[in-house]
């Protein structure tokens, strides 16, 4: 029996976890669970999953969800803040981690999972691209056990060799990183002034959160996974390629020196990956339904189109320079994307604003903790100051 912490249960890879938890009730038990803003989905999983813990936004939440679960789930430990992450994160009782918080606010409940060696399953893609080598330096000394859940990268991870490492490339020479090319692939590049939330939110293949549908959408999302891939299978950024896969069923591959190319093929669902990860090496039932090859019928590919996903170029330029740029990159995207989905800025001047961030700020080696914060901190600032003087 595997006990299991999610951070960001209530997310889409949060629910879509709980899914797959509950299809293996003989193998997977839930410790903990946090949530942030959605506490009455918070109390209704902690009903159906007993955790002994769950943690939450602050203490005003914390008083809301003790009120909902008085009845039915007295049992729970309710906790608040980072303190409370990186205590579930770190707890002796927890074999495994799932990171599933968005954004920078789960980079340290998911290092201190790192720290304390446990089985991390990373789908918080944004604390390794901003403290990439903190985190891999945390993963190397603990012995911890790192598992992709984006399906990118665990697709390469499938594809690869249990052996390979950077020692020994076992023949790998590319790999190559597939993407939809989001809602507006095809869009007339004079309709992108216009974009809405909503339709940024609404992505053709996935269903995710609103951040990430928004990073889709610029392709910012597959900058920051060329960066994560870096990290995760030790490559420049020369050694990755991106390629537009509008049907999203090959999830990614690696191509080899004799020739092959591997590739691992699947409908879209979060839940593949996730069981993947959850029952390494071993296979488990996800609930997610056989591929249908025959009504697929044809898999399209393409190269990105850079001046429409400006935001991807700026990521690859960022994973070039190295040291703080992809911290920056993050921190400055993070803070122009929560922009635009409160209407404050047009979908457009998200990379814009990146860019500028990007090329007004000094880039340093991140060698420690508080490097990485100062960094974040300082181009959110410059992000901030560049929306309000746009106003
Ligand atoms: N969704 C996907 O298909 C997918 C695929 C690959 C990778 N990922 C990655 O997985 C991560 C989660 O994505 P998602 O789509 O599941 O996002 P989501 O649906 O927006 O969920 C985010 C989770 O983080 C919590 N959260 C938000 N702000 C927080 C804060 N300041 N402190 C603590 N917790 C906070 C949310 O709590 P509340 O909801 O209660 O506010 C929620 O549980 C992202 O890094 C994303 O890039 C997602």
């Amino acid at each position: 029996m595997q006990k299991l912490t999610i951070l960001g249960a209530t997310g889409s890879i949060g629910v879509s976890t709980l899914d797959v938890v509950a299809r293996h009730p003989d193998r997977f038990q839930v410790y903990a669970l946090s949530g942030y803003s959605r506490v009455a989905e918070l109390a209704e999983q902690c009903k159906k999953f007993k955790p002994s813990f769950a943690v939450t936004a602050d203490q005003k939440s914390v008083d809301q969800l003790q009120q909902l679960l008085r009845v039915d789930s007295p049992e729970t430990k309710i906790l608040c803040g980072v303190e409370g992450l990186c205590q579930i994160a770190i707890a002796p009782e927890v074999d495994m981690v799932m990171a599933a918080i968005v954004g920078a606010a789960g980079l340290l409940p998911t290092l201190e999972a790192a720290r304390a060696g446990k089985k991390v399953l990373l789908a918080n893609k944004e604390a390794l691209v901003m403290a990439g080598s903190l985190f891999m330096k945390a993963v190397r000394e603990s012995g911890a056990t790192l598992l992709p859940i984006d399906s990118e990268h665990n697709a390469v991870f499938q594809c690869l060799p249990s052996d390979y490492s950077s020692d020994n490339r076992c023949g790998a020479q590319k790999i190559v990183l597939t993407a939809s090319g989001g809602p507006f692939r095809a869009s007339p590049l004079e309709a992108l002034h216009s974009i809405t939330p909503e339709q940024a939110c609404a992505h053709p293949n996935w269903s995710m959160g609103r951040k990430i549908s928004v990073d889709s959408a610029t392709m910012m999302n597959k900058g920051l996974e060329l960066i994560e891939a870096c990290w995760l299978f030790d490559l420049s950024p020369d050694q990755i390629e991106v390629v537009i896969h509008p049907q999203s069923v090959i999830h990614s591959m690696v191509q080899y020196v004799d020739g092959s190319v591997l590739a691992q093929l699947g409908n879209p669902d979060m839940r593949t990956p996730i069981a993947h990860a959850m029952a390494w090496p071993e296979r488990i039932n996800s609930g997610v339904a056989n591929l249908d090859i025959i009504s697929i019928a044809r898999l399209d590919f393409e190269a990105p189109d850079l001046e429409r996903f400006p935001c991807l170029a700026l990521a690859v330029e960022a994973a070039r320079m190295g040291g703080s740029a992809p911290t920056v990159l993050n921190a400055a995207n993070e803070v122009a994307v929560d922009a635009f989905l409160k209407g404050d800025i047009s979908f457009l001047q998200i990379s814009e604003i990146v860019a500028q961030v990007l090329g007004d700020t000094s880039i340093v080696e991140l060698d420690t903790l508080e490097n990485v914060q100062s960094s974040d901190k300082l181009a959110r600032q410059s992000a901030v100051s560049i929306i309000q003087r746009s106003h």
